[in-house]
């Protein structure tokens, strides 16, 4: 039975938008990088605080007046104040802090960040503290009160501290916590670095008292001759009414919007955009105005839908020519962030022949996905539901959902995204069936225009080779396959005969495969670590993958070495994951030029 499924854009957000008023969605300040603001990138002041005696007395309760959230200075001689943020080695945000000092190499626990900003306050604005992310816990002080506290380290946040802030100086302090605990989403065990700290950007944003929030601007549904824009105010007068311009100048279109009596409205204006492609990344420029704000945005239109066994990008069969990525930067150690590490590590796809990416496992920056609209690469986003979470506990759920309403809501007018990724290499089990499948459900109500995906290592055995009936496909649009073929089982040769079955008429995109290998190493094709070893593991499984008849995309394990505490190996990884086809300088392995030659092939049956 030949499925169809176009992915309307009428409920994307609006579900969202409502759902706030129930305080189910989250405020978000949409694009707010691009949003007037003062940036509080830069040095900040640090204290190491791995007891957390700067937020728990000796009786293990949280201080009220003593803690260095207060960020008290001695007035006279005689006080007696344990900690001095002035005075306190530096650290540079964004930017982990495990690769900015060795002592922190390792660490997990609590450090503090302290910053002076001074601010020209004015009454008919509102302030908002947007921070990228921090990793793992984040309690956030305005002048020494405490204005929130997030959990999540991949996914942006916001407190509204217009009531805290002050006229001249003023200081913000950030307990953050990377520890790993059980209840936790990703948990306590991951095969990447547990980079600590303030690992993205941090800014004030300042807004008129009344300003747009949230907006959308999608094509409706499979209409590529439609555009539907959506709005949605927060702020000191949302009932204010009035009016919203919206603006595509490239495409004629100059709308107003009406708002409700909710602060919210949409149009749909009829136009004729070039669609959105990797080869053609078609971005529009989109101004929005209200209230004194014009925000700026650039946008690309495009449609994917799964026919069957097809994923069709505008209407059209597509192969996902991929490589999965951590968030780590090809420039420098430690995390990745801004424009130059985004840039360098598409243009690393790029050059490999990709179309596609698999930001892995969490939410990458948003620079990441807005240079992938730009540079025209399709992605693959995914929430940290990784191994063994605790799929029982309600808490955790509750954790896992927030993630993946906070990464909708940041990226869901970025048209490289196509697919929502629910989990990576989860146990078959009950639970976890209940639990994926919710948060699919979930995704589905907050953006039905994108494909929902996980990806899975749970194929069964045949007398061919694998077969594909996880129950959980069926929450699904896209499956997802981890295969270790000649790494974690079998011989490289072994891997080309492997025939794949699939229970279910969907498009699978093989998420991982691969093997590791230490750059410069070379040798026997069967000696391990060689560059020869993880090149013949990329010929057997390549030919395994063109056997797949459902195949429509794969994105190989991984473009570059990346940190994993769980990579002991002296001398071969040294606490890197080898498995990248580019060593952690960039340098080229041998299974580089195979994969690129597949792709090569590809492009050109494509054509
Ligand atoms: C897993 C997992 C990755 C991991 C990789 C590996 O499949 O999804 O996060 O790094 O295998 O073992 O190298």
């Amino acid at each position: 039975m030949s499925f169809k499924r176009f992915l309307s854009t009428a409920s994307l957000v609006c579900t969202a938008l409502f759902a706030s008023a129930n305080g189910f969605a989250i405020d978000y300040v949409q694009n707010a990088l691009a949003r007037e603001n003062i940036s509080l990138n830069g040095q900040w002041n640090r204290i190491i605080d791995p007891y957390e005696n700067g937020y728990y007395n000796h009786r293990y309760q949280p201080h009220t007046t003593e803690g260095y959230f207060k960020n008290a200075q001695m007035k006279t001689p005689s006080d007696l104040i344990e900690y001095n943020f002035a005075t306190a080695d530096k650290i540079q945000v964004p930017g982990d802090w495990n690769t900015q000092e060795e002592q922190l190499f390792l660490y997990e626990g609590t450090v503090w960040y302290q910053k002076d900003f001074a601010l020209t306050k004015q009454a008919d604005k509102r302030y908002i503290v947007h921070f990228g992310a921090v990793n793992y816990q984040a309690m956030v002080y305005i002048n020494g009160v405490k204005v929130g506290s997030h959990e999540g380290g991949f996914t942006s946040f916001q407190f509204d501290i217009t009531d805290y802030v002050k006229q001249g100086e003023n200081s913000i302090v950030v307990k953050a916590d990377n520890r790993r605990e059980r209840n936790q989403i990703p948990t306590v065990n991951t095969d990447w670095w547990n980079y600590g700290g303030i690992t993205r950007s941090v800014a004030i944003l300042e807004l008129p008292a009344t300003y747009v929030e949230d907006y959308t601007v999608q094509l409706s549904g499979s209409d590529t001759t439609a555009i539907v824009a959506k709005v949605a105010l927060a702020g000191s007068n949302v009932k204010q009414g009035g009016s919203v311009k919206v603006s595509i100048p490239e495409l004629n279109i100059q709308e107003v919007i009406t708002l409700n009596k909710k602060g919210e409205g949409q149009i749909t204006a009829k136009a004729n955009p070039q669609l959105w492609t990797p080869e053609a990344p078609k971005l529009y420029d989109v101004t929005i105005a209200f209230n004194g704000e014009l925000i700026r945005d650039r946008i690309g239109f495009r449609t994917i839908a799964v026919d069957g066994e097809d994923i069709l990008l505008n209407g059209k069969s597509v192969f996902l020519r991929g490589i999965s990525i951590h968030e780590e930067s090809p420039l420098h150690d430690g995390r990745a962030w801004n424009e130059d590490d985004a840039r360098t590590l598409l243009r690393w796809a790029k050059e490999l022949g990709c179309n596609f990416v698999r930001l892995a496992h969490y939410p990458h920056n948003e620079t990441m996905v807005k240079m992938a609209d730009e540079m025209g690469l399709l992605v693959w986003s995914e929430i940290p539901v990784y191994w063994t979470v605790m799929f029982e506990d309600k808490a955790v759920y509750a954790k896992a959902e927030k993630q993946l309403t906070e990464m909708i809501t940041r990226d869901k007018n970025r048209a490289s995204i196509i697919l929502w990724s629910m989990a990576n290499e989860t146990p078959s089990h009950k639970a976890r069936l209940t639990f994926i499948t919710k948060l699919a459900k979930k995704a589905r109500s907050l953006d039905d225009t994108r494909l929902i995906t996980a990806a899975m290592d749970t194929q069964g055995n045949t007398a061919n080779g694998k077969i594909i009936d996880d129950p959980l496909v069926a929450a699904m649009d896209v499956i997802g396959v981890n295969s270790y073929c000649g790494w974690y089982g079998g011989t490289p040769e072994s891997c080309g005969n492997i025939l794949w079955e699939s229970k279910y008429n969907k498009p699978v995109i093989v998420s991982e495969f691969g093997a590791g290998a230490l750059q410069g190493l070379h040798g026997d094709k069967d000696e391990r670590w060689t560059e020869e070893y993880q090149a013949s593991v990329y010929e057997h499984n390549i030919a395994m993958l063109e056997k797949m008849t459902a195949l429509r995309g794969a994105t190989p394990w991984i473009l570059k070495d990346f940190r994993s505490p769980r990579r002991p190996l002296p001398d071969i990884q040294d606490f890197w994951n080898r498995k990248g086809l580019l060593s952690e300088q960039g340098i080229r392995k041998k299974a580089w030029y195979l994969l690129n030659a597949y792709y090569s092939k590809k492009e050109e049956s494509s054509n």
